[in-house]
């Protein structure tokens, strides 16, 4: 047990202006506003569009804001951790531009990559630093901007994916609330149902790469949705175990935004009433690792200090996880 706590002890988010409707998306592919909506619960999603923009410039907005609300200065981060799968660059990483794009003079930073539950796995690297006692002010970033991977012409994939970041600031608890426990997995053995194939070491790119879509995302849904519902549903039902928790006792489960089907068999089989899920999925659709933390800003204001949520999240890799934390602030 660590003697130091660590907290969230702010959040904030940014998704890009421009909406990418259902009807938009009708008139690309072959698809339709009533297949979106029943198989996945999206209406619209957001896409970043502006010429030069890249997935650091959505996060650094999301930190801008986060520093302004919670009244901190950029020199004072020490470390961000960026998860991402959409780096700007395979190298450098992605973290360490957002810290040149913020001011973050002083600190460090490295990119996480663990597809859609890269935001658990870069609170919990996150909280562990700050339970060090040697960091004090840590980001956690979570930022996807899968239209820059995303095939438009692929109707399986293109109507699902959005672009956002979401970041939370990690810092040693002075209330004895914060993240208390979690359970982590990850597998490789689901990689080929959700994956993109080319570009990195086993398959470089290549005019063939290219011409067979190899740099665009591929999902095989199916196998992809049965894991996760399984993986979500085990791993919070044993967090909710070990730290005997009830139903009762959440105040709010936080799922990664994947398929609202998906969101709503894991609250049945674990008994959760809809109304104490969090769900945005119907106006960000999936933005991989900002699903959660776009959840928790959106939903700040309701949440209390002492509120406890479960965040759960599914990926590729197969990753997944789910974290146990006790809200350390009255939302405004
Ligand atoms: O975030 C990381 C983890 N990812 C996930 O958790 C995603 C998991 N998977 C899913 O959410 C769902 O599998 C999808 C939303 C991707 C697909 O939904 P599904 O209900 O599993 O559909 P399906 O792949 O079984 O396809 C059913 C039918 C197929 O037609 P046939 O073969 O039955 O004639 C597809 O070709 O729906 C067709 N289809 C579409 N039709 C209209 C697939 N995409 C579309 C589309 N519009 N956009």
């Amino acid at each position: 047990m660590a003697n130091t706590k660590a907290c969230i002890s702010g959040i904030h988010g940014y998704v890009p202006d421009y909406v990418l409707t259902n009807q938009e998306l009708e008139q690309m592919v072959e698809t339709s506003d009533e297949w979106i909506q029943t198989r996945t619960g999206i209406k619209e999603r957001r896409i970043l569009k502006e010429e030069g923009k890249a997935t650091s410039d959505m996060a650094a907005e999301a930190v801008k804001g986060l520093l302004e609300k919670t009244g901190t200065s950029a020199e004072e981060i020490e470390l961000t951790i960026c998860a991402t799968v959409t780096p700007d660059t395979p190298f450098p990483d992605t973290a360490n531009t957002i810290n040149h794009k913020i001011g973050a003079a002083n600190a460090w930073g490295f990119d996480l990559s663990a597809a859609c539950s890269g935001f658990i796995y870069g609170l919990s690297t996150g909280a562990r630093f700050v339970e060090s006692g040697r960091y004090k002010k840590v980001l956690v970033i979570g930022a996807d901007m899968m239209s820059s991977i995303v095939n438009y012409e692929d109707r399986t994939t293109c109507v699902i994916f959005g672009d956002g970041a979401g970041a939370v600031l990690i810092e040693p608890s002075t209330n004895q609330l914060g993240v208390v426990d979690e359970i982590m997995h990850g597998d490789g053995q689901g990689r080929q149902y959700l994956t993109l194939k080319a570009g990195g070491s086993l398959r470089p790119p290549s005019m063939e790469t290219v011409q067979n879509n190899e740099h665009y995302v591929f999902q095989e849904g199916r196998p992809v949705f049965r894991a996760a519902v399984k993986g979500m549903t085990d791993t919070v039902r044993r967090l909710m175990e070990r730290n005997n928790l009830t139903q009762d006792d959440v105040t709010w489960l936080v799922p990664h935004q994947a398929n609202k089907r998906i969101i709503g068999s894991v609250a049945d089989a674990l008994n959760f009433p809809m109304e104490k899920v969090m769900v945005n999925i119907d106006h960000f659709g999936n933005t991989t690792a900002a699903t959660i933390p776009l959840c928790l800003w959106e939903l700040e204001k309701e949440l209390r200090a002492g509120d406890k949520l479960i965040l759960t999240a599914f990926g590729g890799g197969f990753t997944w996880g789910a974290s146990y934390l006790e809200w350390a602030y009255d939302g405004a």
